[in-house]
């Protein structure tokens, strides 16, 4: 069955981004001049992905008016002749079609995708963690979604994004322990969140992209709080992984997380250096600014 639904979970407390995040989503923070989850929005739209389920809470409702339409704004925009800007402003709410669902507690990231269950209903769909960013892909570039969509509808099985990083870094993350089926592809033998050094299976750390049989479903229902003492999804992962089969698909493209401070300031530099309008400057200021740095 061809997958058409993304989630994306937005419903965090975004704790590691205070104080920034303190009375705005973090996922509205502009990654130079965008939100964050727009970026995230156009990678789905990008992969075929246009109907699109965010999870909200309180305190967000700036996510559901950016992707509404703003019609004094765009009064004002077409008074002063600004075409330009009014036209950014009136693709996006047609970027895709956008629903809403609000978690009503934060009980994690597992549970956040547990609340999509009525939206989906009975069909496989992507989750897509606003926090990352995979840029629009340049020249050979590999883009994430739709090859993680190739692999699904080859196997027929739910598929993990992964990354190849050194093991002391994997365990902040879920990891995978894998069994290679072909290039890039494993099945998961088993997948743990956040494991100590020593229990990590191997350095395949989970970044935010899946894409779910909707027997994802049942395994949540049936999943306890773990670390943290919230819902992990990792932990509904592997229940799936076992009564179902799934996979894993290894990246070796640009993720980029955004939701932690360095990874931020990052991911603006090299998104920046790809805007037509501001890489070259910005590349001369980066020069400039490079002696300057010893
Ligand atoms: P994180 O683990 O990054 O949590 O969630 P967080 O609350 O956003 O951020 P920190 O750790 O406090 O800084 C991964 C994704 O799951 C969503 C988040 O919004 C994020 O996109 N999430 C997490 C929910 O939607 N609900 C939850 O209860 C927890």
């Amino acid at each position: 069955m061809t997958v058409r639904k993304a989630v994306i979970p937005a419903a965090g407390l975004g704790t590691r981004f205070l104080p920034a995040s303190k009375a705005q989503p973090k996922e509205m923070i502009a990654v130079v001049d965008k939100p964050g989850i727009q970026y995230v929005v156009e990678e789905a739209v990008r992969a075929g992905l246009d109907d699109i389920l965010i999870v909200t809470s309180r305190n967000k409702s700036s996510v559901e008016d950016h992707f509404d339409r703003s019609l004094e704004l765009e009064h004002h925009l077409e008074e002063a002749g600004k075409d330009e800007q009014l036209a950014e402003a009136r693709a996006i709410p047609d970027l895709a079609q956008i629903h809403y669902v609000r978690q009503k507690e934060p009980l994690g990231f597992g549970h956040a995708v547990f609340v999509a269950r009525q939206h989906v209903g009975d069909e496989p769909f992507a989750v897509m963690v606003p926090d990352e960013i995979v840029p629009p892909p340049r020249d050979d570039e590999i883009d994430l979604m739709p090859k993680m969509l190739e692999v699904y509808e080859r196997h027929g099985k739910s598929v993990v994004a992964v990354v190849e990083v050194p093991k002391e870094e994997a365990v902040a993350y879920g990891v995978v322990d894998p069994e290679w089926v072909e290039d890039r592809v494993a099945r998961i033998k088993d997948m743990i969140e956040k494991p100590p050094l020593e229990e990590a299976p191997s350095n395949l750390a989970s970044r935010g992209r899946y894409v779910f049989t909707p027997q994802i479903f049942g395994a949540l229902e049936r999943t306890a709080a773990g670390v943290g003492d919230e819902i992990q999804l990792t932990d509904g992962i592997r229940i799936l992984a076992e009564e179902q089969g799934a996979y894993t698909y290894v990246f070796d493209g640009i993720i980029m997380d955004v939701g932690k401070k360095l990874d931020y300031l990052k991911a603006t530099v090299e998104l920046a250096l790809r805007r037509d309008d501001l890489g070259e400057p910005f590349k001369s200021y980066l020069k400039e600014l490079a002696p300057r740095l010893d």
